[in-house]
């Protein structure tokens, strides 16, 4: 089979959605990790900024596979949500995997739609053209009530999106296994809870912590 053939049955549009969600997933546990710095004061916070912009043109691959993963997830997604609403989804998974199926699945187009919806007010605002350096940056538009609701309500949709993703590609993948299946939704729980806990944190904290950054 083609690889086009492939990518129009549904499982070869899973495995696009997994293969992709788990890049864009690994782009924002370090993009977490990263934004950390800032809970350990503008110096940590500015040195970082530099050392990831001395990476210089090694960010511009990085940055196009970011964006054709997220330009091929959305395309799939988009497909695959018109596909089920067409046929009846059917439920494919066993165990703890099932339990967990129902809310958070039916939810994904949801908060996708959502998370997308930030990123094109996100990503303007903070990575494209001619901008302050970071911490000022984050302090500032941070600092607005309506700046700071939207960043919660976009990194609320991230944890959202980024738990039940990070357990179901391992179905989408053929990878899951009934040994290892509560470690692999436990772990994609975790993994969500601390990615929305610290990026949650950083608007509350430009909102709340007087001299934050400065
Ligand atoms: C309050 C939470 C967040 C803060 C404070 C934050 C902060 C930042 C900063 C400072 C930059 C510019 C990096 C630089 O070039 O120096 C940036 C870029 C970016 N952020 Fe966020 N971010 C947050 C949440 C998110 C979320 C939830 C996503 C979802 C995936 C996201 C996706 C991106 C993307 C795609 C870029 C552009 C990367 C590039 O083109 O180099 N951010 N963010």
């Amino acid at each position: 089979m083609g690889i086009i053939q492939y990518y129009q049955t549904s499982v070869g549009k899973k495995a696009v959605m997994a293969v992709t969600g788990l890049a864009l997933g690994l782009f924002l546990v370090l993009h977490a990790v990263g934004n950390s710095f800032a809970f350990a004061g503008r110096r940590a916070y500015l040195a970082y900024a530099s050392r990831l912009h001395s990476l210089g043109p090694l960010l511009v691959p990085v940055e196009f596979v970011f964006f054709l993963c997220l330009a091929l997830h959305v395309v799939t997604g988009i497909l695959l949500f018109i596909g089920n609403r067409r046929s009846r989804p059917q439920g494919y998974a066993v165990g703890i995997m099932r339990s967990e199926v129902s809310l958070s699945a039916r939810l994904m187009p949801y908060t996708g739609a959502a998370l997308l919806f930030f990123l094109v007010v996100h990503v303007p605002l903070f990575a494209i053209g001619d901008r302050p350096p970071v911490a000022e940056l984050v302090r500032t538009v941070l600092g607005r009530p309506a700046w700071a609701v939207l960043h919660l309500a976009g990194v609320l949709a991230a944890a959202v999106h980024l738990w039940h993703g990070g357990w179901s590609l391992f179905l989408s993948l053929g990878l899951s296994h009934p040994k290892y299946d509560t470690l692999v939704v436990r772990s994609a729980a975790v993994t969500a809870a601390a990615v929305g806990v610290i990026l949650g944190v950083l608007p509350l904290a430009a909102l709340f912590v007087q001299g934050f950054l400065l």
